[in-house]
């Protein structure tokens, strides 16, 4: 067996995108609290931050915002390429199989290195694509994307066809901005993996958005939904958290490869919640869980430093907004998209193939062995 698992501790490349700090708990985009961001700017706002190192002036947001705009409607092609797929394909598929579609169509131009404006069409079509697919997989007609919103409000007005109340908008530009980017994670190394061969933007997210499917990476909301529904009630939480961590399974929504404290995306959210929804009971059970579960980790696993990540409160976010758990990890890849394009832009300004090695530790021909 292989002793060397999971690439821990090894760094991959420099960037000036983020800064996650795990020890204290505190994540950094481009020189600015992620926390902050969360609650005081748009989702476009620190998008153009990422992409571009500063934040937009008033001037420079409203013509980006009008470009932004302008590249969330789909085109016939793609929504007949869509229309093609099964209609209970889970999304993650719908999603990778779309921007594969899309870099068909834009085959014409110079796949490196990649173009900003690519950039900006796939992080604005996202919502699109994955509103018309829920939509059409309920029977709906799709709902045309509407220029008077704001990308996050307008990402749930498509979904549902009426302009969202602010709280609600509030609470999820604050989740995907805290979602927006977190380093050297798995779908941004995917991709920057993939882009590094001087492949085309189109490719490396779909490696993307492949590693984010997996319940380890972005699949972790919807099981700590799951989780909650189980538990049902407060009295019944200790029985079942005992009886996972017995059975040697993992509770969705703790630990983290990086973060030896609690994870500070995660402390927003319950901390937005707890203004916004302290009376839905499904965050309080949320809170308690969480509370029960730190302490059971620190017992059944000690020294391991287990405590909340984002995808715990994230959960509760998405629930208090009415998102159905089919849409979560959707959901958190339209947000991650600004990281994982920022990094691939990046990634192509000092690229190098990467090419780590593996240490060989199977048999060797008889003749090729030492005397
Ligand atoms: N519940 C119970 N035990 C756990 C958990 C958990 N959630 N997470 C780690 N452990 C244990 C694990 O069993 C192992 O114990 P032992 O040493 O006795 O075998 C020890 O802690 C170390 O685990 P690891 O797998 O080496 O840790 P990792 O750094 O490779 O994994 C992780 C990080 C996030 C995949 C893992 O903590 C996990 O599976 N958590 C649950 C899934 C989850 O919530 N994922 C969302 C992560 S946040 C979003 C993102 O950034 O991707």
């Amino acid at each position: 067996m292989a002793s060397v698992t999971g690439l821990e501790g090894i760094i991959a490349a420099e960037t000036e995108l983020s800064l996650v700090d795990g020890e204290k708990g505190y994540l950094v985009y481009r020189g600015y609290e992620a926390k902050k961001l969360a609650l005081n700017k748009s989702f476009e706002e620190v998008a153009y931050l990422l992409w571009h190192g500063e934040l937009p002036t008033e001037e420079i947001l409203v013509n980006f915002r009008a470009q932004w705009s302008a590249h969330r409607s789909l085109s016939e092609t793609l929504k007949a390429a869509i229309n093609l797929l099964p209609l209970e394909c889970d999304m993650m598929s719908v999603l990778r199989t779309a921007i594969s579609f899309l870099g068909t169509e834009s085959v014409k131009e110079s796949a490196w290195p990649p173009q900003y404006e690519s950039v900006l069409a796939y992080t604005a079509l996202l919502p699109t694509i994955i509103a018309y697919k829920y939509r059409q997989s309920l029977g709906l007609q799709p709902i045309e994307p509407n220029p008077e919103l704001d990308h996050v409000a307008n990402y749930l007005y498509m979904l549902t066809g009426t302009v969202p109340q602010p709280v609600h908008v509030k609470v999820l530009t604050a989740y995907f901005v805290l979602a927006m980017e977190h380093g050297m994670n798995a779908s941004t190394f995917a991709g920057r993996v993939v882009l590094s061969t001087q492949s085309d933007i189109a490719s490396a997210l779909c490696a993307s958005i492949g590693a984010m499917k997996g319940p380890l990476h972005g699949g972790a909301p919807s099981e700590v939904l799951h989780m909650l529904a189980e538990i049902g009630t407060k009295d019944r939480a200790e029985a079942w958290l005992i009886e996972q961590l017995e059975s040697g399974n993992r509770l969705m929504g703790f630990g983290h490869r990086i973060y030896k404290t609690s994870d500070p995306r995660a402390e927003a959210l319950r901390q937005i919640m707890t203004e916004l929804a302290s009376e839905d009971p499904w965050f309080e059970l949320a809170i308690y869980v969480e509370m029960l579960a730190v302490d059971l980790l620190a017992v059944y696993k000690p020294g391991r430093k287990l405590y909340v990540n984002v995808e715990f409160y994230a959960a509760a976010v998405m629930r208090a907004i009415a998102l159905p758990k089919s849409l979560f990890t959707p959901s958190f890849t339209a947000s991650r998209m600004v990281g994982w394009t920022a990094h691939l832009l990046e990634q192509a300004s000092c690229n190098r193939i990467f090419r780590p090695q593996s240490v060989y530790i199977g048999e060797m021909p008889a003749a090729l062995q030492q005397p």
